[in-house]
C-alpha cells in the first residue's frame, strides 16, 4: 500500500534553534501585538526572509463580516511581495497567541494558508522553510510548506 511521511525537525525551546531561524522566530513574537483580532482574540503572526536576507512581518487581520479575515501568512506573503516583488520567501517563522490558554505546542497554518504558500513554492521553485511555535513550547521546523500540503491541487492540473 502507498504511504506518505515526511521528517521535520523539533527543538525544546527557541534557544535550541540556529541563529537565522531564532531570529525569524523573535520578529514574528514580536510583532503579535500587532494582530487586530477583535473578534477571535486569536494574535497570529509571521515573520518571512526572502532571499535577500529581507525580514517582512505581518498579522491576522479579522473583520466584522468574518469570513473576510485575513491569515497572518498570506497577510505576509502579500507584505513581502509588494516590499520586494519577485524576491522569494525562504523561511516564515509563524507564532500564535491564545485568549484563553498558554499554548504548548505550534499551531499549524489552516489549509488555505497551506496552499498560498504551496503556490509561493511553485511559482518561485523555492521551499519556504516553516518555524512554528505556540506561546510556549517546542518549535517544530518543516523543509518545505509543501509538506504539509501533500496531494496538493496544483496550477499544473490547469
Ligand atoms: N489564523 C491565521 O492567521 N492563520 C492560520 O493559519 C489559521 C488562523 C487566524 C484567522 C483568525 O483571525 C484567527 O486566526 C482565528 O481563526
Amino acid at each position: 500500500m502507498p504511504t506518505h511521511s515526511i521528517t521535520y525537525d523539533t527543538y525544546p525551546t527557541p534557544d535550541d534553534l540556529p541563529e537565522a531561524e531564532r531570529e525569524l522566530l523573535t520578529r514574528a513574537k514580536k510583532a503579535l501585538p500587532n494582530s487586530y483580532s477583535p473578534y477571535s482574540n486569536f494574535k497570529v503572526a509571521a515573520a518571512a526572509r526572502l532571499e535577500d536576507g529581507t525580514i517582512v512581518t505581518g498579522w491576522n487581520t479579522e473583520n466584522a463580516a468574518y469570513p473576510m479575515c485575513l491569515c497572518a501568512e498570506p497577510a505576509t506573503l502579500a507584505a513581502a511581495a509588494s516590499q520586494r516583488p519577485g524576491m522569494p520567501v525562504v523561511a516564515m517563522a509563524i507564532t500564535v497567541k491564545s485568549p484563553d490558554q498558554v499554548l504548548n505546542q505550534p499551531a499549524s497554518p489552516c489549509g488555505s494558508c497551506r496552499q498560498q504558500l504551496h503556490e509561493q513554492e511553485g511559482r518561485y521553485g523555492q521551499a519556504i522553510r516553516l518555524i512554528l511555535r505556540g506561546e510556549e513550547g517546542p518549535v517544530y521546523v518543516f523543509k518545505s510548506a509543501g509538506d504539509l500540503l501533500p496531494f496538493a491541487f496544483s496550477g499544473s492540473l490547469l
